[in-house]
């Protein structure tokens, strides 16, 4: 098993994570004037002087148009997530604006929670993750994986629009007999924060629900039938295995009667073991043919009055 794909050397990985938000994002304001962000933590000073002003030259700053000092000093000894905003240095004689700053007071980022899985075992695994504590800053986050023995680091490719938060690792190799480490760097303009984690793709394989679970009727007798879910990639060469469960009446969280289904897509409803005339759902998970990792989450219930 080779490896493809792009190789990133934990240098290359930093200077992405420095060009993707370390950069002034200024705009274009009032008179030319460049607004200048400034980042702060909360609860820490900030200084701002306004700058190219004439000696004893009279200066206000103000904040949303209303005056906060009239001193060439803005200076907030305790910043609050309340003094987010654009604070503007006027000069009173000219009536012009000097400067602008955009202030943005936050917090620097604490290590996010990641968790990865292989619904695609073993082409690919997805990671998806949180930020624990709100930062109120724009917070990116790089993911990276490495192999433990071989010390190469990959990056987990983030997956655009998809509706969830989701990268991808490819070119996993199976029973390695050693975890992968998964590093995640959440990064903003106040600091940043690295959490690895140990991720064994065997025992995180866990299939997407089977599909069209459905009643089908054949030579007169009721069958259960589904497909096997689209992600799962080569059925044929890594087989799965099923669960149908089921319960009647409105004995959901009760009641559960587990079938374990090994080598076929159906089930047939006999008349053995279900009673004729009362309505069942059914439900059915996936699992890696051999045991590995987790199932899947049940498919949705299907209704179907036994006859
Ligand atoms: C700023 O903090 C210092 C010490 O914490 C305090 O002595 C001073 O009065 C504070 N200044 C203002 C303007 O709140
Ligand atoms: C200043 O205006 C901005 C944008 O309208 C707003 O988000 C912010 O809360 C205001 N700040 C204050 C202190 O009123
Ligand atoms: C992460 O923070 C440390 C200090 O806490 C700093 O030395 C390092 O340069 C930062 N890394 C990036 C990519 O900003």
């Amino acid at each position: 098993m080779g490896y493809h794909g792009n190789i990133l050397t934990d240098r290359q990985v930093l200077f992405l994570l420095c060009t993707g938000c370390c950069q002034d994002s200024s705009t274009q304001l009032l008179n030319d004037q460049p607004i200048k962000d400034v980042y702060v933590e909360v609860g820490s000073e900030v200084k701002v002087l306004c700058e190219g002003v004439a000696g004893g030259e009279p200066v206000e700053w103000t904040l949303n148009g209303s005056q906060v000092v009239s001193s060439t000093l803005l200076h907030l000894n305790s910043t609050r997530l309340e003094d987010r905003g654009i604070y503007t240095c006027h000069s009173l004689s000219r009536g012009a604006v000097i400067q602008q700053v955009h202030l943005k007071p936050g917090y620097p980022p604490s290590p996010p929670d990641i968790r990865c899985w292989a619904p695609s075992y073993p082409l690919k695994a997805l990671c998806t993750w949180s930020q624990m504590t709100e930062t109120y800053l724009p917070t990116q986050h790089i993911i990276t994986y490495r192999d433990r023995d071989y010390g190469v680091t990959y990056p987990c490719h983030i997956i655009p629009k998809s509706p969830d938060i989701l990268c991808e690792m490819k070119n996993l190799q199976i029973l390695a007999n050693r975890p992968y480490i998964v590093y995640i760097t959440a990064i903003n303009a106040l600091g940043n924060a690295t959490k690895p984690m140990e991720f064994d793709l065997e025992e995180n394989v866990k299939p997407d629900p089977p599909v069209n679970v459905r009643v089908v009727v054949k030579q007169g007798r009721q069958v259960l039938e589904w497909n096997h879910p689209p992600s799962w990639p080569e059925p044929q060469h890594f087989p799965l295995m099923y669960i149908v469960r089921y319960y009647w009446g409105n004995n959901q969280g009760q009641g559960h009667t587990k079938v374990p289904v090994h080598g076929a897509e159906s089930l047939p409803i006999n008349l053995d073991r279900f009673t004729k005339g009362r309505t069942y759902h059914f439900q059915v998970s996936a699992h890696e043919g051999l045991g590995s990792g987790k199932g899947s989450e049940w498919s949705q219930p299907v209704s179907v009055i036994v006859h």
